[in-house]
């Protein structure tokens, strides 16, 4: 979008839901979905609005997705194409239900033994095919002597050298701080405002200056409506991948709503 600070250039807010293993129907799912919708279909509505629901609920989410602006992430991806890999969903097939965004190394799927190997084979996988790849990062605990910013550079320098500078446009990096996801303790707004220039530098040390206001860097770890506007704010968040919140209709909304606001700014 427009403006810019020294967090660079303002974005339109891109803000995830991510339902992780729920709700526990597809009725549910559907209940959730359309909350959603009526949101999004305001007609002043601006931030990017994506749900990413379990998969089996892809499909018939795909249905009443028809004419709203929240767009489907899947909330991971296989790198194989096709072929004996029992449980996985591959990027054709995410594509011919609807989907245009993948998370990926959730620290979820990090903690079930998924690799950076992995995730940089996902992610450039997910990226060629044409959708948007939402890689997430972060330290587990902060310690005094700031070794959690080697630990997200080790996670990113990984990652970003590798992937074709035509892709990169597409690409969302979600710094998630492990110890703030699922709890009611999110990183304040100066921390945030922190890693996120920390990450611009990696970005900028790796691929060029050019590169930094390409990539949009978001924040996840218990968002919710009374710490987002701060988030947005001061921490510079190009937008939120948010759990729990997600589920609760008036505090995603709100959330939303807040996102608006802060773009309209
Ligand atoms: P939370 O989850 O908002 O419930 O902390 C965030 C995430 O795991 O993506």
């Amino acid at each position: 979008m427009q403006k810019t600070s020294k967090l660079g250039k303002k974005h339109t807010p891109l803000i995830i839901g991510n339902w992780k293993m729920n709700p526990s129907t597809l009725q549910k799912a559907q209940l959730l979905f359309i909350d959603v919708k009526k949101t999004t279909s305001k007609k002043n509505a601006i931030a990017e609005v994506v749900i990413a629901p379990p998969f089996v609920y892809l499909t018939e989410l795909q249905k009443i997705s028809k004419n709203t602006r929240a767009a489907l992430c899947a909330q991971d991806v296989s790198f194989e194409k096709e072929g004996a890999h029992t449980g996985e969903v591959s990027l054709s097939m995410l594509k011919s239900v609807g989907v245009s965004y993948v998370i990926i190394g959730h620290s979820e799927r990090r903690a079930q033994g998924e690799t950076n190997e992995e995730i940089l084979k996902k992610t450039q996988a997910t990226l060629k095919d044409g959708l948007i790849a939402v890689v997430c990062v972060g330290e587990k605990v902060r310690d005094a002597q700031g070794d959690y910013f080697s630990f997200v550079e080790s996670q990113l320098k990984s990652m970003v050298k590798e992937i074709p500078k035509a892709h990169l446009k597409r690409l969302v990096i979600a710094y998630e701080p492990i110890w703030t996801i699922g709890t009611s303790t999110h990183a304040t707004a100066e921390d945030v405002q922190e890693m996120k220039l920390f990450i611009q530098k990696v970005i900028a040390d790796s691929l060029g200056r050019s590169m930094v206001s390409k990539i949009r860097i978001i924040y996840g770890g218990s968002v919710n409506s009374e710490n987002a506007a701060d988030l947005l704010e001061v921490g510079g968040a190009d937008g939120f991948l948010i759990g729990g919140a997600s589920l609760k209709p008036k505090d995603f909304t709100s959330i939303i709503l807040i996102a608006d606001i802060y773009a309209k700014a």
